[in-house]
Formats: structure tokens, C-alpha cells, sequence
């Protein structure tokens, strides 16, 4: 199969492409799309299995302009990374994971979703064949993008009767470039999710309601938006595209996965090894006022790993937390990261190598 051609103007090309990596500027990586070869494709008719899945070019795909995806959004994705290591392994960190929440996600919009199996069989395929992509150790990840969306037409409000499980990936680095911690201001006008709605599940329709609030807070030199609850205003819920967690002496605290907050893998080991460490973990409400008390506050998620906050602004406060080498997050950062880079022993059995 002909590999799909990267557009030349693209200023993180280089001409330095070998067999064993591809033709980018690895020093230079952000988290905006890369193309790459190929993609992983596979189809379902309602009430059927999933074809057995292909590998085939990168590239743009063909649906109905009545498909259910486009009219009514019924779409998942998810988000998970493939790292190279420094003896030369390709790893993945939980895929099981996010089949499982891609399976929770399916139930959720009347998908049917594909096997634990299939997904991390999947995933592998598909980095496999964009090897070359995976940068180099410790230059980033390969970011890989499941997509699990209705592409069958569909007029009347229904489930679609067809589904498209699509895996893409991307090399990709920090998702937010700034080296010192992010500067967050909590949303007084916008919720992302309500009680019974689908906070809780990686549905598509969850992040583009979240742009207009983000170029607001950008607009106002923020870094990013710090959601409350729909039902008080008065609890933090989630960053726009990450889990929050604020702590104080030993115990650290983060809002629950109670519907309305995406139950994030990154947040669910991050918990497991702040536990480790002899930290106290709370997954309770969190008062937006606690943040007035809270010595460090700090974001976690897939494309943004473990980040500091830096401030958070609230009303007419701005709160200063602690960052750097003597912060918590520090410690969780390297902590998580060097389990996925394979600088220390997997001692959780959380890395699949490909
Ligand atoms: C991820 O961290 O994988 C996400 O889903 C964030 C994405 C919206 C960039």
C-alpha cells in the first residue's frame, strides 16, 4: 500500500526520513495533527459484529450526508498513547482501559461496540504500521485516536443502522506548550455536563460546546477553563479537556466519576500512585472554595499527562498554588512517566508491549 503524501509545507517536515523514523522535526512537536500512513478501518451493521478490520491509507473517508454522526452526533472517541522506549520497545499504556470506557460510551449512544479484543488488537495494527511515526525516546508519543461513530443514514432521531470503529494516530508532544504550570479561570457562564447527560462518557458531543468558553478564557490570556457543576455552580468538575485534582498535606482530592465527569485513565492511575506514595485520595465534591485552601492544583489526562496549575482565577481572586521541582504533580508526573517510558519496572503490569 502506497503511503498517504504529508503536505510538504508542513514547517515540522524534514527531509531526514529513514527507515526507522519518519521525516519530522521530533524537537519541534506539539499536539496539532500529523498525518501518517495508514489508518484502521472496520464497519458493523446494527444488530451485527464488527468486520474484521483493515489496514488501509490514511485519508479522508466517505459516509451519508444523513449519517447519524453528522446529523445527531452519535459518535465516542478516545484518546490513548504508544511510546518508544530506550531498549527499543513500542509500548501502549491501559488500552484495555479504553475499550472498556469505549464499551461503556457504545451502551450509552445505542452503539454497538467492538470487543475488548478487537479494540486492542486494534490499536496495535494500526501503530504497527505507522512505526516510523512513534518519536524517538522521551520526544513524545504516538497519540492514537479511536473513533467509534454512526455512519449509517439516518433522518427520524434513531440509532444509526451502521458504525464506523476508525483508528488514527498523530506523533504528538505537550499539549500545552508552556513550560511553567497553566493559568486556569473558572467558567461562571457555561457547564460542560449535567446529571444523566453524557459528561461521563467520551461522547463527541462533549467538546465542541467547550470551544466557545475556551476562547473566551484565551481570549483573556488564560490557558485553559475550570468547569463547575450544572446542578450547584458550585463544585469544580472538570478542565476542558482533562480531570482536576487540587491537594493539601497529605490528602489529595478529586471530584467523583458520578456521571458527569469523564472517567479518565491518566486520573484513575494517577490515583493509584499518589495512594502509593502515602497520600490520602479523596474522590468526593469539591468546593470551588476549597480552592482558596488548596496548595497545589493540578491536571490530568491522556494528551495532557500530569500539568501544573499555576493560578486559578475565581470571581475577582486569583489563586497562587505551588509548582516545580518541590510540587506533588512534579513527583506524579515523573512518577507515571516513567512507568510509560520504560525508565523504571512496570511493577502495576499497566504497559502492553506491541
Ligand atoms: C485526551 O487526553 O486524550 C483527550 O481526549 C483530550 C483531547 C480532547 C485532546
Amino acid at each position: 500500500m502506497a503511503p498517504s503524501v504529508l503536505p510538504s509545507s508542513s514547517p515540522l517536515l524534514t527531509s531526514e526520513a529513514n527507515e526507522k523514523y519518519a521525516n519530522v522535526k521530533w524537537e519541534e512537536l506539539g499536539f496539532s495533527l500529523i498525518p501518517t500512513d495508514y489508518m484502521y478501518v472496520s464497519k458493523c451493521k446494527q444488530g451485527e459484529g464488527f468486520s474484521e478490520g483493515e489496514i488501509v491509507p490514511y485519508g479522508d473517508i466517505s459516509i451519508s450526508p444523513c449519517a447519524g454522526i453528522l446529523n445527531y452526533g452519535q459518535g465516542l472517541f478516545e484518546g490513548l498513547k504508544a511510546y518508544r522506549t530506550e531498549d527499543g520497545r513500542i509500548t501502549l499504556f491501559r488500552p484495555d482501559q479504553n475499550s472498556l470506557r469505549m464499551q461503556t460510551g457504545a451502551d450509552r449512544l445505542c452503539m454497538t461496540s467492538p470487543s475488548a479484543d478487537q479494540f486492542v488488537q486494534a490499536v496495535k495494527q494500526t501503530v504497527l504500521a505507522n512505526k516510523k511515526w512513534v518519536p524517538p525516546p522521551g520526544k513524545g508519543a504516538l497519540y492514537i485516536r479511536p473513533l467509534l461513530i454512526g455512519t449509517g443514514a439516518v433522518l427520524g432521531i434513531a440509532s444509526a443502522p451502521e458504525y464506523t470503529f476508525l483508528i488514527y494516530v498523530s506523533p504528538v508532544g505537550n499539549y500545552h506548550t508552556a513550560s511553567s504550570g497553566l493559568n486556569l479561570v473558572v467558567d461562571h457562564t457555561y457547564r460542560r455536563a449535567h446529571t444523566g447527560g453524557t459528561g461521563g462518557v467520551k461522547s463527541c458531543t462533549n467538546y465542541s460546546p467547550v470551544v466557545k468558553s475556551l476562547l473566551e478564557a484565551k481570549s483573556s490570556g488564560f490557558s485553559d477553563i475550570l468547569f463547575l457543576d450544572a446542578a450547584t455552580g458550585t463544585n469544580i468538575e472538570e478542565v476542558s479537556t482533562c480531570n482536576i485534582f487540587i491537594a493539601k498535606g497529605n490528602i489529595v482530592s478529586t471530584p467523583p466519576t458520578s456521571g458527569t465527569i469523564l472517567p479518565g485513565i491518566t486520573r484513575k492511575s494517577i490515583c493509584e500512585l499518589a495512594r502509593d506514595i502515602g497520600y490520602q485520595v479523596q474522590e468526593r465534591d469539591v468546593s470551588v472554595e476549597e480552592l482558596l485552601e488548596a496548595e497545589e492544583v493540578f491536571c490530568t489526562g491522556t494528551a495532557m499527562v500530569v500539568k501544573a496549575v499555576d493560578t486559578v482565577t475565581f470571581h475577582d481572586k486569583k489563586i497562587k498554588y505551588r509548582t516545580g521541582e518541590e510540587a506533588l504533580s512534579t513527583k506524579l508526573h515523573s512518577m507515571l512517566t516513567n512507568i510509560q517510558m520504560g525508565v523504571v519496572e512496570d511493577k502495576k503490569g499497566w504497559m502492553v508491549e506491541i
